[in-house]
C-alpha cells in the first residue's frame, strides 16, 4: 500500500482524477438509476448468472472508477452490447450522479464460488494473495489493495464481486475484447492465466468480504 502513490505517479495514473470534474449527487443519482435496476438490482447487488451474462455488483465500488467505466462504454473503449445503450443514455452530470449513488450503497456479497472444490479455492487464494512467480503472475492484491477490496479510484474492489462477472472480465482481457485498462495492466496478467486459474481466482474472490470487518 505504501508504495502506491509512487507507482501511480510513475504510471501517470494520477491524471485520472481529471475525470471527476463534475460533482455527483447521490440523491439525483438514485432517480437516474431507475433504469439500471433491471440488471444491477435495486440495492446495486447485480446478479451472478451461471451459464449466462452476469451483472456486476456496483454497490460500494469507487465513484471515480464507476464514472470511468461509463465514459469508456460511451467512447467505445469498453464494449458490451447489454451495457452500451444504458451508458449512452447518461449525460456528464448523470454519470457523476449515478456513480456517487452506487458508491454510497453498502457493498453486498458476491455469488458463484459455492461449487468450487478445496483444491480450486486453494489455487484461487494463492493467486489473489501471493501470485505465482513461476507463471509471472503478480498477486491480485498488490494492485487491488488489502483483501482485494480496492485501492483508490484506479484499482476496483474485486473481493465479493460475482464469480461469473470476474471470470468474464478475465476472459475478455485474455481474448483482447476488454482493453480499457491503463497500461495493459490487466491484459498482461490475464494472458498469463490458464482457464483453470481464472475459474479458481473468480470462485475464491466471490466468497471474500467486499468490505473489512
Ligand atoms: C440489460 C442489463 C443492464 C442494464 C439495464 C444496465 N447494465 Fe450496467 N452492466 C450490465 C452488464 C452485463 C455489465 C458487464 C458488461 C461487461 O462485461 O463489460 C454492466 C456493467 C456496468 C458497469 C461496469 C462495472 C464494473 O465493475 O466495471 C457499470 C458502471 C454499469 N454497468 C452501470 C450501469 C448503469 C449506471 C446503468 C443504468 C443507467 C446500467 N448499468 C444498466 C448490464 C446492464
Ligand atoms: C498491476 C496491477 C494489477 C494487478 C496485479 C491485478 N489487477 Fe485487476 N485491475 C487492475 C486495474 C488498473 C483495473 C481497472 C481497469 C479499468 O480501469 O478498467 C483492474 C480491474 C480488474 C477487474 C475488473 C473489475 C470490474 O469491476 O470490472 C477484475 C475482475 C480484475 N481486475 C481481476 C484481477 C485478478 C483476479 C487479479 C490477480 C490474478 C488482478 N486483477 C491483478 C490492475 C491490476
Amino acid at each position: 500500500m505504501k508504495k502506491f502513490p509512487g507507482i501511480l505517479a510513475a504510471l501517470g495514473l494520477v491524471t485520472c482524477s481529471a475525470l471527476a470534474e463534475v460533482e455527483g449527487d447521490a440523491d439525483r443519482g438514485a432517480a437516474a438509476a431507475g433504469v439500471c435496476t433491471a440488471c444491477h438490482q435495486a440495492d446495486g447487488s447485480g446478479k451472478n448468472v451461471p451459464g449466462g451474462e452476469s451483472w456486476p455488483r456496483l454497490a460500494g465500488l469507487d465513484a471515480a472508477y464507476i464514472a470511468k467505466q461509463l465514459h469508456d462504454y460511451q467512447s467505445g473503449e469498453r464494449s458490451n452490447a447489454s451495457m452500451m445503450p444504458f451508458a449512452n443514455m447518461l449525460d456528464e452530470q448523470q454519470i457523476a450522479d449515478v456513480a456517487a449513488y452506487y458508491a454510497s450503497l453498502p457493498a453486498t456479497q458476491g455469488d458463484g464460488g459455492e461449487d468450487a472444490g478445496e483444491a480450486m479455492l486453494k489455487r484461487g487464494k494463492q493467486l489473489a494473495e501471493r501470485g505465482d512467480w513461476s507463471a509471472y503472475i503478480v498477486s491480485c492484491k498488490s494492485c487491488h489493495g488489502p483483501g482485494n477490496r480496492g485501492a483508490g479510484e484506479v484499482f476496483p474492489g474485486i473481493a465479493g464481486q460475482h464469480a461469473g462477472y470476474i471470470k468474464a472480465q478475465l476472459q475478455a482481457w485474455k481474448a483482447g475484447t476488454r482493453k480499457n485498462d491503463p497500461q495493459d495492466l490487466m491484459g498482461s496478467i490475464a494472458r498469463r492465466m490458464s482457464d483453470d486459474d481464472i475459474q479458481a481466482v473468480a470462485a475464491w474472490l466471490a466468497g471474500q468480504k467486499a468490505v473489512a470487518n
